[in-house]
């Protein structure tokens, strides 16, 4: 759980600085490069007027209430603002909550009016969203943010010298990780709060273990105010700091509360077989032995180190499996499978975690280095048979625990690369023995694919976000599934007593984890509620059977109002609505839909904001739409992360030249050292590589077998070595056939030479000059332009850059442009002619490239996998002296991955002469 209140228009993303509206910080989240004075002076102005409205917003309030009661806790974020100023205007409201909880109400009190947001199905809601957003509204009101919240933010129009109060409650299921329970609040309140507080109630029949509260803000004068008190079943922690003491220093306007407010706490573990609780009819079983052996583990890294992975994500996951490995039990056995589009792999089966092997792995993954494409099938089948033939051959303890832990960056796109045939083999050769864990390493992987297949076996899936903790995500997770203490676990509770019961068998249980069971009594008699818990141990079998007993919630916490209620009723929906989640992303489609259909019945009967579910908010004007509240998936918040990195990227391309992009038909072109530009204008984007090779070389650029016509382009080098030592070739003379109508030209930066009619003419540079023949037709615009249109259709442009003569090492050259190819055919090629085609691509992953203004990413092309940098080129048609940048992806090593096989295959023995 968690919260941030703010009032007023805060904007929190772009500048953290100042109040802006958002329009404002839109505009300065543009204003990176030259061209963007404009906009910063107009934002500022805009900010001076705003900051006058601001002071009339006055946060009275901003309260968290949280109550936990056996792990569930129910958390309601208050916070009450006023409109001091004289006229109406709008107050918002940012709060963040856990990704990990369901929305289950709010409200806003306006003027004595409450209004309420309605949980609805998706699909209903969406309607009305949609209608909104047609009309121009922005309505939907949750974001992603951050790895684990999500952010809520509603605004509304308060009158002069009136308040709104503003109420959000959500629920989740506190999760056990690494031993204890988690509670994060985040706090962001931008200015002090008259009343502030952050209040927790801890409710815990089994009795707490410890209690820790810490968060990043807390600093020694803060540190005092944390209130914690806690006795055998309760914990109470509260936070109520002033507002003079929340002031970051006296009489300052900045306010020191700002982060996460964390609670960890965790229960004692008497009785081996749990702790069982009744409550209004429901049940609710929580099994996390303290005191089991850990069983020995197999586990099997499979490793993508295809080239996306180079660089600093190949570096972390080199550290994290060296941290890992050291880590390693010595009765643990291992394997190491790296793979791109080879499989390799340390050793040829699992290996006992001993230190000689330990050390020798240690050395083999120091030479992981990154490189090729993405096999994932045939890597995680090279697991599978590697344990496979290790259990067959009794090379590893029979009792033991089989795992396979699958880390990768991105899509399977060599061998099989069709995602539900690789989790069809990967299923049937599991055969719902082994557990598999997948680790999605950045925005590029397709996270629902790695969810359903870890879920199809045994196992779960995770993501890890690429940044510099990178290291510890890894190292996290793995920890949490290095000691399995049971497998194979199943509860068993009276048949005639309990229906409704949540998911009852488990393949593992690790420790530091816990399992919840809860379920719905049919029998009041809980004379003889006898519990089962079956599992397989360490040497032995685990049995263990006892009888549960009603707690006496009201006899336990006397002194307390009844506001336990329906919390095991609570417990037992959000269980049961997150496993049907589960189920309906996995098995047979009618399976799925009746997962489906039951988690939304649910949801909505429990009013939870799930995947299926969206509140909706109706504002009290009612000229506005409805706002709509929903609750993202993993997949959803990876496509808002991805977004986010696309948003940037577009920051890098200079404003000057964003006009530059406006024209609407492609442009293909090589002009300079010989740079190639493909643009594609309706994607506003293009892309580029050079092809350098040994002055006199010929090249292909466009060949169409169907219409007859060719362009042949030779390179030449400067005159001598320049001292920077770089050698530059260019294009000076250019071929070009159509064979059909029997034309050829002969164009070079001395001359241009046409044979049409049988007859070779000849023109010179220094004219100005136009012929027009049958099918050709020729504009010279004197030492700078050719114009070839080749029968009305098909256009080129050739320009002539001349350097001053006596230049000590350069030499003229030329740029070739095509202008209309539309009328070549489909199997039209070429350096240049297979562009022609629509080309599709897609670019992830952006970072930081070798110079800063230049980031790196990652395309995906032609079913290949390439590091690319963002750069410029020029385009010298409007200006041929200096010419007019071009923002592109720049594909390295001469086109290699983006052109169809190499540089070398267009190579051709004459200025005529076909490939
Ligand atoms: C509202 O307040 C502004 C200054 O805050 C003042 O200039 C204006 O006259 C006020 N209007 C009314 C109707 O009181
Ligand atoms: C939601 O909040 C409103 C206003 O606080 C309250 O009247 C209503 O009972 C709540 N609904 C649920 C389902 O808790
Ligand atoms: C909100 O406004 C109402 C009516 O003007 C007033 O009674 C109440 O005290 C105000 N609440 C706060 C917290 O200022
Ligand atoms: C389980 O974790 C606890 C700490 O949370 C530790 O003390 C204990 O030794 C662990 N048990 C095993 C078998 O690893
Ligand atoms: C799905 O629900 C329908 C109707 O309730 C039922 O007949 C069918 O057996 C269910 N299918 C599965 C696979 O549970
Ligand atoms: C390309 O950018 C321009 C201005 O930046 C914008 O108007 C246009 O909609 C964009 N086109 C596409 C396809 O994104
Ligand atoms: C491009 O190809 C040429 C000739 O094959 C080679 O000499 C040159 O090194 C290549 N350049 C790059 C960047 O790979």
């Amino acid at each position: 759980m968690s919260g941030l209140l703010g009032v007023g228009r805060l904007l929190l993303w772009g500048c953290a600085c100042v109040w802006l509206p958002s329009q404002a910080g839109a505009a300065l989240l543009v204003a990176t490069g030259p061209g963007a004075q404009q906009e910063t002076r107009e934002a500022a102005r805009s900010l001076q007027k705003r900051s006058a409205n601001e002071a009339q917003v006055e946060v009275h309030s901003m309260a968290v209430d949280c109550t936990v009661t056996s792990r569930f806790a129910h958390t309601v974020m208050t916070s009450v603002a006023l409109n001091k100023a004289n006229s109406s205007q709008e107050i918002s409201f940012d709060v963040e909550l856990p990704k990990t909880a369901f929305i289950t109400n709010f409200s806003m009190e306006i003027e004595g009016e409450v209004y309420v947001g309605q949980v609805k199905e998706k699909e209903k809601a969406k309607k009305q969203y949609e209608k909104a957003v047609s009309s121009g509204q922005t309505a939907g009101l949750v974001k992603a943010s951050g790895r684990k919240m999500e952010k809520f933010s509603v605004s509304v129009n308060i009158a002069a010298e009136s308040n709104v109060t503003f109420v959000l409650t959500y629920e989740e299921l506190l999760q056990r990780k690494l031993g204890r329970y988690e509670i994060l609040t985040r706090v962001k309140p931008k200015l002090p709060v008259q009343e502030f507080h952050i209040v927790a109630n801890i409710y815990e029949p089994q009795g707490i273990a410890f209690v820790d509260v810490h968060a990043n803000f807390l600093s020694n004068d803060l540190l005092p105010l944390v209130e914690k008190t806690v006795t055998a079943q309760k914990a109470h922690i509260s936070f109520s700091p002033t507002m003079e003491q929340q002031r970051k220093c006296p009489g300052c306007d900045g306010t020191q509360i700002d982060g996460d407010f964390v609670i960890n706490y965790d229960v004692e573990r008497a009785q081996t077989l749990g702790d069982i609780q009744i409550v209004n009819g429901y049940f609710v079983h929580f099994f996390a032995p303290s005191d089991l052996p850990r069983v020995p583990k197999n586990v099997v890294f499979v490793i993508d180190r295809s080239g996306s992975m180079s660089g600093n994500k190949m570096q972390q996951t080199r550290e994290a499996l060296q941290a890992i490995l050291t880590d390693l039990h010595e009765e643990d056995h291992f394997a190491l499978v790296p793979f791109d589009d080879k499989i390799l792999s340390w050793k040829e089966s699992l290996y006992k975690a001993t230190k000689e092997n330990v050390a020798d792995a240690l050395v083999y993954v120091q030479n992981i280095h990154a490189n090729g494409l993405t096999n994932i099938n045939d890597a995680v089948m090279k697991g599978i048979n590697m344990l496979h033939s290790d259990r067959e051959h009794k090379r590893i303890p029979e009792r033991s625990f089989d795992m396979i832990i699958l880390l990768t960056d991105g899509m399977p796109n060599t061998g099989e690369s069709n995602i539900a045939r690789i989790q069809e083999n990967v299923k049937s050769a599991l055969g719902g023995k082994t557990s598999l864990f997948c680790l999605g390493f950045g925005n590029d992987v397709d996270y629902s694919f790695l969810d359903v297949m870890s879920s199809q076996n045994r196992g779960l899936a995770r993501r890890i976000f690429e940044a510099s903790d990178a290291t510890l995500q890894l190292q996290g997770f793995y920890e949490e599934v290095a000691s399995p203490l049971l497998s194979e676990l199943d509860l068993r509770y009276p048949d005639s007593a309990v229906d409704a019961l949540t998911t009852n068998h488990f393949s593992q249980l690790f420790n530091g984890s816990e399992i919840v069971v809860a379920g719905r009594l049919t029998d009041n008699n809980l004379d003889n509620f006898m519990v089962d818990v079956f599992g397989q141990g360490f040497e032995n079998d685990f049995k263990v059977q006892g009888e549960a007993k009603a707690v006496d919630w009201n006899a336990l916490y006397p002194e307390e109002d009844y506001i336990f209620g329906d919390f095991t009723e609570r417990l037992w929906a959000y269980l049961t609505i997150q496993q049907l989640l589960d189920k309906s992303k996995i098995g047979a489609a009618d399976e799925k839909a009746n997962a489906t259909a039951e988690a939304l019945e649910m949801a909505l009967r429990y009013s939870f904001v799930t995947p299926l579910t969206s509140m909706v908010v109706t504002k009290p004007d009612s000229r506005d739409d409805p706002l709509i509240a929903d609750k993202l998936t993993e997949e959803q918040r990876q496509r808002e992360e991805k977004m986010a990195i696309r948003a940037q990227a577009y920051q890098y391309r200079p404003i000057q030249s964003q006009s530059y992009l406006h024209q609407s038909t492609p442009v293909y072109f090589v002009d300079g050292d010989p740079h190639f530009i493909i643009e594609l204008p309706d994607r506003n984007d293009s892309l580029c590589f050079n092809i350098n090779d040994k002055p006199g070389t010929i090249f292909n650029l466009v060949t169409d077998p169907t219409t007859g016509i060719l362009v042949n382009g030779q390179i030449i080098g400067d005159k001598k070595i320049p001292p920077d030592g770089k050698i530059n070739t260019y294009f000076w003379r250019f071929g070009i056939v159509h064979q059909t109508l029997g034309a050829r030209l002969d164009i070079s930066t001395k001359d241009i030479s046409v044979f049409q009619d049988g007859e070779w003419v000849r023109l010179l540079w220094s004219d100005t000059a136009s012929i027009k023949g049958a099918n050709v037709e020729l504009l010279v615009t004197k030492d700078r332009s050719l114009t070839v249109t080749l029968k009305d259709s098909v256009k080129f442009v050739i320009l002539l850059h001349k350097v001053w003569a006596n230049h000590p090492y350069h030499r003229d050259y030329l740029g070739f442009y095509t202008l209309d190819s539309h009328l070549l055919s489909s199997s039209t090629h070429g350096l240049l002619g297979q562009f022609y085609r629509p080309i599709d691509y897609e670019v992830t992953d952006l970072r930081p490239g070798a110079v800063p203004e230049k980031p790196d990413a990652t395309m995906y092309v032609k079913g290949r996998e390439l590091t690319v940098t963002r750069g410029w080129q020029r385009d010298f048609r409007r200006d041929v002296k200096n010419g007019e940048d071009v923002p592109c992806w720049f594909i390295h090593n001469n086109g290699t991955g983006l052109i169809d096989g190499e540089a070398t295959d267009y190579v051709v023995s004459g200025l005529f002469k076909r490939v």
